[in-house]
């Protein structure tokens, strides 16, 4: 299922950046680079979840754009949830998803999600059958994760608080967020985008110590903020900038929602 809706937060940039997102060498490294990283957590909850229920992982993703990370992740799980509020992302990873060998278990949704009873998400599994045909008239509730993912999206978000409450809202108990975006390090942290490309940016990476705390505040429990990777990145549209690389480190932000 496909839900495009008008994209609520007006961001005209990824829309304009969504048909040649995907040949940008930078934005495929560090989606190859958080892949690798989130493997091995994917694959271990999958097999828990497998020998528990027999049954694999429900995940969502925050702002999938064209669906780089979506692809990879959704040979490894039952299905995934891909959600980004840029409708050209949303379109560009739709026409993926109708390709011939393209998995099958990929839902795009263009949606800003604020609330884990959206209608746009899919219903809970006991009432799959009755409301996947029109889930939109749906007061039911809807499918709760087993995994949350979002990689390179909380920069962009301004306000993180009521974000990771929805994240935790559209969890499982016991699920698990994993959160990738750069770190913000310091002032020279600015130079993760070229001049030209700071509109939307509402920070310049994401403190280690600062999303600890808000994750535990929001109600996240097993908050674990670490680098993950680190990725050497052009700067030379920065002119003041003394060197034609720079390294950015990347975070992993985990979280889990406790049992009820
Ligand atoms: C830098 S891009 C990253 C896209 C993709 N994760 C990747 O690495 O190729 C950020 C994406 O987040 C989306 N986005 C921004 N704020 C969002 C929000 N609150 N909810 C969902 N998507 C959002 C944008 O539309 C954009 O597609």
């Amino acid at each position: 299922m496909t839900s495009l809706q008008p994209n609520p937060t007006g961001n005209e940039r990824f829309n304009a950046e969504a048909a040649n997102w995907d040949n940008n060498p930078s934005v495929q490294e560090a989606t190859q680079m958080a892949f690798q990283t989130l493997q091995p957590t994917i694959t271990a909850l999958a097999d828990q979840k497998r020998a528990a229920t027999g049954a694999s992982l429900d995940v969502l993703e925050v702002g999938c754009g064209t669906g780089l990370l979506t692809l990879r992740v959704a040979p490894l799980v039952k299905e995934i949830v891909a959600v980004d509020t840029a409708a050209g992302m949303i379109e560009m990873l739709t026409a993926k998803t109708r390709q011939p060998n393209a998995p099958r278990n990929i839902r795009p949704i263009c949606q800003l999600l604020e609330d884990a009873e959206d209608p746009v998400l899919p219903p809970a599994a006991a009432a799959a059958t009755s409301d996947d045909a029109n889930p939109s008239s749906s007061s039911s509730p809807r499918r709760k994760f087993d995994l949350i993912l979002s990689h390179l999206t909380m920069h962009h978000v301004p306000d993180l608080r009521p974000f990771l409450q929805t994240l935790l809202a559209c969890l499982t108990p016991g699920g698990r967020v994993a959160l990738t975006d750069f770190e913000d390090f310091g002032p020279e942290a600015i130079r993760f985008h070229p001049p030209t490309k700071l509109e939307g940016v509402e920070r310049h990476g994401i403190p280690r110590g600062w999303i600890e705390e808000l994750m535990t505040e929001v109600g996240f429990v097993e908050v674990r903020v670490w680098v993950g990777w680190t990725q050497d990145k052009n700067v030379e549209d920065w002119e003041d900038a003394e060197r034609p690389t720079m390294p950015f480190p990347f975070l992993v932000c985990e979280g889990v929602r406790r049992l009820d």
